[in-house]
Formats: C-alpha cells, sequence, structure tokens
C-alpha cells in the first residue's frame, strides 16, 4: 500500500470515531498507513478498503484490535514528559505523603502501553522513599492497557535502552535494570514486583480499583470531546479523596474544575480530586 486515497481515509476516519470514538487527524495520514502496513500484511489484505469491508466481520478475530494498536500507537517512554515527572516528583507523592505519612501510595498507570511508564513510576517512587526515610512506603502500581501485544512487552520487562533514553541515566541503569546476555536491559524483579499489568479498555465503565494517582498520558488524545469526559469521570471515581490525575494538557476536556482542583506548579499542572 503505497498511500491512502482520501475517500478510503475518510472511511477510515469515520469508522474509527462512530465505532471506536477514535479520531484520526487528517494529517496522520501517511503515519497511519505506516502503522497499518504490517496489520494489511498480517491478515492478508491489500488496501485500506478490504481492511474495512472486513472490520466488523466474524472470523476476523484481532483484526480490529490491531487496528486500534495501530492508530492510538504505542509508544513510550522512559520517565516520559519530564514535566510530569517533576510533578509527581515535587508536588504530587510529598502532598500526598504529606497528609499521610508512610503511606503506601497506590498508582494507576492509565494506558501504560509498553510498561516504560508504570516502571519509572516505581523507580521514581522508590528513589523518593530512599532520600526520605520512613516518609513513603513502596507504591502499588497498576498498570493497564488494551494492547495485548503491548502488554506482553511491559510483562517482559526487557527493553533496548539507547541514547535516546535520556531519562535512564546510569544511576537508575545501574540501580533499577539488570543487564541480559543476548542484549539488552531487563527490569529489575524488585521493581517489577511493585507494578501489576492488566487488560482493561478505558472505554468500558469498568473501575480497577481505588487510587491516590492516576495518570494518563498519550492516549485521550485520539478520542472525542465526549468520550474523553466520560472517561476523565471514571478517573474521578477511581480516586481517593484528595487523589490526583496528571494527564498531558491535550488529554483534558474545557471544563475540569467542577471535578478538580487544578494546582499549578512549575512544571505544569496537576488535578486534585475536589
Ligand atoms: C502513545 S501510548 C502512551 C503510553 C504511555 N502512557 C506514555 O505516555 O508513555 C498510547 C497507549 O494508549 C493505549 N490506549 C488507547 N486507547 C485506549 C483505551 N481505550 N483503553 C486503554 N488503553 C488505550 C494504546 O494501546 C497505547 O498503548
Amino acid at each position: 500500500m503505497e498511500t491512502i486515497n482520501t475517500s478510503d481515509y475518510q472511511a477510515l476516519q469515520i469508522y474509527l470515531r462512530d465505532a471506536c470514538g477514535i479520531l484520526l487527524r487528517d494529517s496522520a495520514r501517511d503515519l497511519a498507513r505506516r502503522r497499518l502496513r504490517p496489520v494489511l500484511d498480517n491478515h492478508q489484505l491489500t488496501s485500506i478498503e478490504e481492511l474495512l469491508a472486513r472490520l466488523d466481520k466474524p472470523g476476523r478475530s484481532g483484526l480490529k484490535e490491531a487496528v486500534i494498536d495501530g492508530v492510538t500507537m504505542s509508544e513510550s517512554q522512559w520517565f516520559g514528559e519530564a514535566a510530569v515527572f517533576s510533578l509527581l516528583g515535587d508536588q504530587v507523592l510529598p502532598d500526598i505523603v504529606g497528609r499521610n505519612p508512610g503511606k503506601r501510595v497506590a498508582v494507576w498507570s492509565a494506558a501504560c502501553s509498553t510498561g516504560q511508564e508504570p516502571y519509572s513510576v516505581a523507580m521514581l517512587v522508590r528513589e523518593l522513599s530512599e532520600k526520605n526515610p520512613g516518609t513513603l512506603s513502596e507504591p502499588r502500581v497498576l498498570a493497564t492497557d488494551t494492547s495485548r501485544s503491548a502488554l506482553e512487552v511491559a510483562r517482559r520487562a526487557h527493553y533496548e535502552i539507547g541514547p535516546d533514553d535520556t531519562g535512564v541515566t546510569a544511576v537508575r541503569k545501574e540501580r533499577f535494570f539488570r543487564s541480559i546476555e543476548k542484549g539488552g536491559w531487563q527490569v529489575s524483579p524488585d521493581i517489577r514486583a511493585l507494578v501489576e499489568f492488566r487488560e482493561l479498555n478505558l472505554l468500558q465503565r469498568t473501575l480497577p480499583g481505588k487510587f491516590d494517582v492516576v495518570i494518563c498520558q498519550n492516549a485521550l488524545v485520539y478520542y472525542s470531546a465526549e468520550k474523553r469526559k466520560a472517561i476523565l469521570a471514571r478517573f474521578h471515581a477511581a480516586l481517593n479523596p484528595g487523589g490526583y490525575l496528571i494527564a498531558g494538557s491535550s488529554e483534558l476536556t474545557g471544563d475540569m474544575t467542577e471535578l478538580y482542583e487544578p494546582i499549578a506548579c512549575p512544571s505544569g499542572t496537576a488535578y486534585r480530586k475536589k
């Protein structure tokens, strides 16, 4: 598939919007072509038109999931956006443990992809508790995603770490990873033990428990304002009193103030449950 023609792309946009609430931007056409190429190959399809004709047919198990996986993209980074981790370390965690010293903080990484985000959270809490002994206990991190393939990578916890992974400093590499003989690095067992991975679709109503912090980055951006509003209300229900939502600014819907009190910090805004 060299290109996706305009009418096929529009049909794909309409399908994803109506069936899944996903907004595929006009400007993402070439990216979508690259991301869907392997999906077409794996399912022996030759065009987007053929793909659309098969999407909801019985006997095409995994096709719809593979398309959603492809277009919502599973890239993730260690210690993601630096600002988000500063918010967590400088504002959110100190506020929570200031109110409940020694607390075992429960964190939900709500679109965890291949695991870098929840493992980074576990590493950060470990670092903070070592710096300030007696303040924070080991965290409990629940990490969820819809993508089974991303969750498999996350559970394996085996990564290539390159020069672009600036969040993994030499100290962190030494402290939180062990090198694998065949190449690459695996997250150490003590950090892995803090993170539980589970398949969960944010569009469904399931709440996986109660948390002090919900982190959702780079996922809601694909959804319509209406779907995002419903998901943000579910995050609110999943938060303990005074708990925080940390989300990228592009994930949020216009008016959050009914549910959350925005806490502005030098590194960004965190949203505390009202
Ligand atoms: C770009 S990754 C973001 C990963 C991580 N949060 C980060 O910022 O590094 C987007 C992830 O959102 C997940 N996702 C998209 N829609 C979802 C949904 N409805 N429910 C759960 N996960 C979803 C995708 O499977 C993908 O792994």
